[in-house]
């Protein structure tokens, strides 16, 4: 039979850049040989495009990639391949922008479409929509910056005009402290604090904004960090789950990253009975933002007060051989290369 061709994506112009490499890397290594004619592509940081030879060696965090040569022409760059696997995380790979232009030169391409893709990647709009499949998640509320301007938007969708100040005090109003400043379009915790009074209220919401001008503000969830991982299309199935434990106040960018003390246990040492519960709530979540193919669902479980609160939908989540999302899969019984083939077969 004739070897599939993949082309896998990685790199990408978001600041999720460096461990979209590690990712994309990752997952080049664990792909049966025999069956993909594999095709890497790096997107640089400035985002130019380059051909690059099979990666072999483990790359580390910051490594650029060698032996490149620059696409001159991407449509027929693409064309070429039977399926793309973008393994790409945050803005222009995780947002359903890339999915929409391998939609238009009709690409198959694994994991979620752009409805999907779009939703989950904003914070916001994922909890309407969790908010509408009744998923209970910790209350919020959200500005947008315009200018020097906030505007504060109602549950309505109405909103009023107000100086960095007076949003201040309607968001005190409404929420209790401390409170978790998100820029809503991120991942990788980048531009996420916790502020525990309205001077860090201010200086997080400004910082937040230089990410995002949509900037949302939740409530804190005292919980443990449950996930699961999530696979299919129609039918779909869930993993085992697994437990973070971050070895900062949250799970920082620099926790998730840098601190080797952040642990993961998997699967989570949690009851089959509340188990399921999670696993059932993730299915849901995962229909209700039109996921298809894959994502980890992510969760806070408050287990004194029996409360289940959603979090996040990552819709292509990290792919390095110590993911949370690969390992789930091989503590359920799925291997990495066995994942891959059901992702890619997905995608087809
Ligand atoms: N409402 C909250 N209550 C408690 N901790 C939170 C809350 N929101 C986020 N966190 C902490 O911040 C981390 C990053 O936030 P998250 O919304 O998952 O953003 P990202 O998309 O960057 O992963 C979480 O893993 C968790 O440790
Ligand atoms: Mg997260």
């Amino acid at each position: 039979m004739a070897k599939i061709k993949l082309g896998v994506i990685f790199g990408g112009i978001s600041a999720e850049h460096d461990v979209s490499v590690i990712s994309g890397t990752s997952v080049i290594r664990n792909l049966n040989k025999e069956k993909y004619d594999i095709y890497p592509i790096f997107i640089s940081k400035k985002g130019e495009w380059f051909n690059c030879k099979a990666i072999d060696s483990k790359i580390v965090i910051g490594e650029e990639i060698k032996s490149t040569e620059k696409i001159e022409n991407i449509c027929e760059t693409l064309k070429n391949l039977d399926v793309v696997f973008p393994v790409l995380h945050g803005l222009g790979g995780e947002d359903g922008s890339l999915q929409g232009m391998l939609e238009l030169f009709n690409i198959p391409y694994v994991g979620c479409k752009i409805l999907g893709s779009s939703i989950c990647m904003d914070k916001v709009y994922t909890k309407i929509i969790f908010e509408k499949a009744n998923i209970l998640q910790a209350e919020y509320v959200y500005i947008r910056k315009n200018n020097d301007d906030y505007m504060y938007v109602e549950k309505d969708f109405s909103e009023e005009k107000y100086n960095i100040f007076e949003v201040i005090q309607k968001i005190i109003e409404k929420l209790e402290f401390p409170m978790f400043v998100k820029p809503s379009n991120s991942g990788s915790s980048v531009g996420i604090n916790k502020a525990n009074n309205a001077e860090e209220l201010k200086e997080f919401i400004e910082h937040a904004s230089v990410f995002d001008n949509k900037i949302l503000i939740e409530e804190n969830i005292n919980g443990r960090e449950i996930e699961c991982a999530v696979l299919g299309n129609e039918e779909v199935e869930t993993s085992v789950l697994g437990e973070i434990i971050p070895a900062d106040k949250f799970y920082s960018y620099n926790a998730k990253y840098n601190n080797k003390e952040s642990k993961t246990i998997m699967p989570a040492e949690i009851s089959e009975e509340l188990s399921n519960k999670i696993r059932n709530i993730a299915k849901r979540a995962y229909k209700a933002t039109d996921c298809k193919g894959l994502a980890r669902v992510d969760f806070f479980v408050d287990e004194k007060q029996d409360k289940i609160y959603i979090n996040e939908i990552n819709t292509l989540p990290g792919f390095t051989d110590i993911s949370m999302y690969p390992k789930l899969w091989e503590k359920t019984g799925l291997s990495y290369s066995d994942l891959l083939d059901k992702l890619i077969e997905l995608a087809l």
